[in-house]
Formats: C-alpha cells, structure tokens, sequence
C-alpha cells in the first residue's frame, strides 16, 4: 500500500523502528491524560506488544498508521481506526500528535482530512465517530474545524485528578463530509 500523503505530513504502516518514538509518549503525561486512557507507567515491552500487533495487523478492525513528518519522516503519533463496522459502514477514530513540539500547528486537522478521504472514498464507510473527554479543548476544537459534531456525553465517565470527566461522544456522517 502506498503511503497516503497530504501537504507536511504523511500516513505509513507501523515499523518496529517506532517503538521508541511511541514508548516516549506513552510515558509522556502531557499527552496520554488527554486521551482518558492514562493510570499506570508503561513498560517499553508493552510499547513494542503494541507495534508488533500493529506490524502483524492482529486485529484489522483497530489499525493504527504511523503521523510522520514529510520534511525528514519524523514520526509523530499515529492515526487510525477503532471499531471498523464494514456492515454498518461505520467506524470510530482515534489520534494522538506525541510530539509536543508538534502540537496545535494543524497536523491534526491535516493527518484527519487524509484519514477521512480514506474512510468516505476508499471504503465507503457512512459516519465515522469519536470519542473526546469534554475537557480537551484543543482536541474538540480540531475535530470541529475537520467537520465532526457533537452527539452527545457519557457524563462522568473517567475520574481522574481527584474529579470526573465527561466523555463527549461526536461524529461526521457521509453527507456532511466535505472532502
Ligand atoms: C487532539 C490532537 C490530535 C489535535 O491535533 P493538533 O495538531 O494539536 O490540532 P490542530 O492544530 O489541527 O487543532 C487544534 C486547535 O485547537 C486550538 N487549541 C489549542 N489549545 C486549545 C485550548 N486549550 N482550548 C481551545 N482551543 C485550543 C488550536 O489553536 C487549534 O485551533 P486553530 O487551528 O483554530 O488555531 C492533538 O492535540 C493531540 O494528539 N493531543 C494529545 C492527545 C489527544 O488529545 N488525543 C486525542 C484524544 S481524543
């Protein structure tokens, strides 16, 4: 499969070569707590449990392709799919830019565009969804600025820092893509 390439960033396959770049923001609380997923360290081993799945593409309904730079290849974060539904035509996406440098410069906006011109043109999928804790401000705000509405909230759905956090449910379905 050919790499899938927008203006500074491009899409790639997992390589075992990431584990390290991928372990430093898995340990990185700036980043992980905003994914709700965060409780404990995470063993460079888990890590590369993680890639290797993602090399062997264990489970072809939870794909994730690595974010990398187009200007040296540097690996970012990744992209990817949770839950592909090829019935229903529907699948939910999950993000992560790691690298902090790299945050709120529009890679997100950009690595989801090309993530949905796959999603609505490649497998005509109709709706694809996500999930957001309502206090990720900078995460809302990029999924709107890529299309994606908001459906609704699991209300106190993750405790973390001594209170609870919603879960804002959103989604962008086939009619309101723009491309
Ligand atoms: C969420 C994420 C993928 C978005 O990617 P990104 O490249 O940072 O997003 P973008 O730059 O395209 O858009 C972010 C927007 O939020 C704005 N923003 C940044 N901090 C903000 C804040 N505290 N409150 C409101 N808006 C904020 C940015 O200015 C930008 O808007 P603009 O383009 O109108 O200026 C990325 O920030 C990330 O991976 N964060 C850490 C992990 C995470 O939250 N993952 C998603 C879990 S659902």
């Amino acid at each position: 499969m050919p790499h899938i390439v927008g203006n500074r960033i491009f899409l790639r396959e997992y390589l075992m070569t990431d584990v390290e770049a991928l372990y430093q923001w898995r340990t990185q609380d700036d980043i992980v707590w905003w994914t709700g997923s965060y409780l404990w360290p995470e063993s460079l081993e888990q890590a590369r449990f993680f890639v290797e799945n993602q090399v062997k593409d264990s489970d072809p309904c939870n794909r994730k392709f690595a974010i990398c730079k187009k200007k040296d290849g540097k690996y970012l974060g990744h992209i990817g799919y949770e839950h592909l539904d090829l019935r229903r035509q529907n699948t939910e996406l999950g993000i992560v830019i790691g690298d902090l440098g790299s945050l709120s410069q529009g890679l997100g906006e950009e690595a989801i565009g090309l993530f949905l011109k796959v999603c609505f043109e490649e497998l005509n999928l109709h709706r694809v969804g996500l999930r957001v804790l309502r206090s990720n401000e900078r995460g809302m705000r990029c999924y709107e600025k890529c299309g994606f509405k908001k459906e609704g909230a699991l209300r106190d759905w993750h405790f973390s820092r001594g209170k609870w956090h919603d879960l804002l449910l959103m989604g962008l379905v086939r009619n309101e893509y723009s491309g």
